[in-house]
């Protein structure tokens, strides 16, 4: 700081103080700081009430329009917490001006993408969110309110029948396969993304909840984890060697229907499972092995056994 600038600080704060902070912005050498409304959003409801083009009332009804609660914007510095200093804005014009421009948020919104989520983040920094600066979505610069609305009374991506709608707007991938024959009852609205997701950031690649695809999926069907006594070795590796996690044309969420399923691993040689007659050559006496159908017909407990005499998979 150059010496008449430190004096002019000097200035500034003595001035503030005596003359209220109006005296600033006559000092073109400091970055005139914008203001807030002294009234806050008594002062922007004169406007943006119920009859305007852009009504705000509703976002009395969340847990933001708290005043008691020392912690919420509503408590502070009210609108403006978010939408940053309304002074200007908040003027009465005449007859075909236009307002002084006040921060928006969104896709077209006036903050840039980090500004945006900074306003957030600066009351929910909370674990949670350690993790978001980086994440796929943060990378790739999607904002806090690209799946959050404020002002509403109950904010859809908070719910969990309404929660997938806010994310297939950008993944229609994963709508479709939600809406597969054999899936996870996301559209009976008994679970969400959020079951398996944690949309704000994490360790792993897809961003889930757990450190790891099978630790993610023991969440719910813990029975599957073990120890068992009889392991079977692709289960405890990963679930997805055998299951999609979202939808399949399947039966029970499979990749492929067994024998094939079995057969990437186990030759179709280990005990006959192809068509083929008793001399072992293909004809019109297949295997017993086939003829009862699936493998998981005998071999049952395809995740593993705890029975003394389960190494087979078949008790
Ligand atoms: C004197 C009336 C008036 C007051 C007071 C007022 N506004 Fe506005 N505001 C408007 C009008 C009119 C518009 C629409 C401006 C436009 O379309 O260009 C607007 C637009 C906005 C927008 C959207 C801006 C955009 O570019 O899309 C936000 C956000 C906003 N106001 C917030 C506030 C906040 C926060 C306060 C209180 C600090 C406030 N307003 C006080 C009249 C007012
Ligand atoms: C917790 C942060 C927050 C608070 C507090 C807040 N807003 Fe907003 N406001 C937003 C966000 C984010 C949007 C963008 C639309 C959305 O996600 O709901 C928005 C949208 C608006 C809009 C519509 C213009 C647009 O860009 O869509 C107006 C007008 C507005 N706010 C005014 C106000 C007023 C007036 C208050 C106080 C009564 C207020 N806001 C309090 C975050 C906030
Ligand atoms: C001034 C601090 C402050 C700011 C700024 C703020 N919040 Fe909050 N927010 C809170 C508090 C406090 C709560 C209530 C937490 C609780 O009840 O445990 C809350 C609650 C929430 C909730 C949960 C709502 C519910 O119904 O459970 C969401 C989601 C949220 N905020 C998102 C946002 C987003 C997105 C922004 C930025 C546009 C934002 N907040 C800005 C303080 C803030
Ligand atoms: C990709 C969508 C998405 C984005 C982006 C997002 N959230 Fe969330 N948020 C959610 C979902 C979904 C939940 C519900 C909790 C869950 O299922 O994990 C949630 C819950 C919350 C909650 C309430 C519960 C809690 O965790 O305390 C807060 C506060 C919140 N988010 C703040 C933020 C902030 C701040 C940002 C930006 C840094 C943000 N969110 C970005 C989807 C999102
Ligand atoms: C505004 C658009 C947008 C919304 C809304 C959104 N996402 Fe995303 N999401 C992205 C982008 C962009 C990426 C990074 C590029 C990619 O991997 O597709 C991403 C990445 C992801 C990833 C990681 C993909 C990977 O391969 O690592 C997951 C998981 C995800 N989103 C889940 C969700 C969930 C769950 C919701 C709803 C709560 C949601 N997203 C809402 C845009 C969005
Ligand atoms: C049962 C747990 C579970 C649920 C519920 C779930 N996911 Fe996933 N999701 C996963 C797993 C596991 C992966 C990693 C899959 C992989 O790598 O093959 C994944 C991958 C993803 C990816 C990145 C890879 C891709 O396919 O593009 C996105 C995006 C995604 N999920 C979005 C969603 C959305 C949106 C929802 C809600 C509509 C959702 N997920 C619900 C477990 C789940
Ligand atoms: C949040 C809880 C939850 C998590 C996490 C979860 N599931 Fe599920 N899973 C369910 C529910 C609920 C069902 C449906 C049960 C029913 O319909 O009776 C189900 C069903 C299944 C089915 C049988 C589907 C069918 O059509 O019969 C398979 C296979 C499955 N899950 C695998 C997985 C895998 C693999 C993971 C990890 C990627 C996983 N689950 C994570 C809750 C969960
Ligand atoms: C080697 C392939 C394979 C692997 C790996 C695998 N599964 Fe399965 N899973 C199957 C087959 C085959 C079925 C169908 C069983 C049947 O039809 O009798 C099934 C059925 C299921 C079912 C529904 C029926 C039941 O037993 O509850 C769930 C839930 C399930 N698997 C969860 C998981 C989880 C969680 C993992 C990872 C820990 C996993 N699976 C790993 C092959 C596999
Ligand atoms: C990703 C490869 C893979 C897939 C797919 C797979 N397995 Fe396995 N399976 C293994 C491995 C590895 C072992 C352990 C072999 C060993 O210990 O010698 C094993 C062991 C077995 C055993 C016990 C064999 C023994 O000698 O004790 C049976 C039975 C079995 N699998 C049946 C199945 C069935 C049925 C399916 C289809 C639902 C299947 N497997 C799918 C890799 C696989
Ligand atoms: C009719 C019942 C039956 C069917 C169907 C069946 N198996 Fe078996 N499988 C057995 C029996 C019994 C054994 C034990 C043989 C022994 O102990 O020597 C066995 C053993 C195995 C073994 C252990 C290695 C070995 O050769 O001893 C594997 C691996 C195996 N089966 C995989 C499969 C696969 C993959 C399928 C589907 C293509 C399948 N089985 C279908 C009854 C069946």
């Amino acid at each position: 700081m150059t010496r008449r600038s430190t004096l002019c600080y000097a200035f500034l704060v003595v001035g503030g103080i005596l003359f209220g902070t109006v005296a600033v912005a006559a000092e073109d050498e400091v970055a005139v700081k914008p203001f807030y409304t002294p009234k806050g959003a008594d002062t922007c409801l004169k406007c943006h009430d119920e009859d305007s083009a852009l009504p705000v009332y509703a976002i009395s009804k969340t847990k933001h329009a708290q005043p008691a609660d020392g912690r919420t914007p509503f408590a502070g510095l009210q609108c403006e917490a978010c939408h940053g200093p309304g002074a200007e804005h908040a003027v009465f014009v005449q007859p075909g001006e236009k307002q002084a421009p006040i921060g928006t948020f969104g896709k077209n919104g006036s903050m840039t993408v980090s500004q945006q989520n900074q306003v957030c983040l600066d009351c929910h920094r909370g674990q949670e969110r350690l993790a978001w600066q980086s994440s796929a979505h943060e990378r790739n610069g999607v904002v806090c309110v690209s799946c959050h609305q404020i002002h509403i009374a109950h904010d859809p991506v908070l719910a969990t029948r309404s929660q997938p709608d806010v994310c297939y707007q950008c993944h229609s991938k994963a709508r479709s396969e939600f809406l597969k024959p054999s899936k996870h009852p996301v559209r009976a609205g008994k679970m969400a993304c959020g079951d398996c997701h944690q949309v704000h950031g994490s360790e792993t690649a897809a961003l889930l909840k757990q450190p790891t695809v099978n630790d993610t999926c023991y969440t719910c069907h813990a029975e599957k984890r073990g120890p068992l006594l009889w392991e079977h070795a692709p289960v405890t590796e990963d679930c997805r060697i055998c299951h999609f996690a979202h939808g399949s044309v399947q039966p029970t969420l499979l990749k492929k229907r067994a024998p094939v399923l079995c057969q990437q691993c186990h030759s179709q040689f280990g005990h006959p499972s192809i068509p083929r007659s008793a001399s072992g050559l293909p004809g019109n006496n297949p295997s017993v092995f086939l003829l009862s159908g699936n493998c998981t017909n005998c071999h049952a407990q395809v995740h593993g056994s705890n029975h003394p005499s389960g190494a087979k998979l078949m008790r």
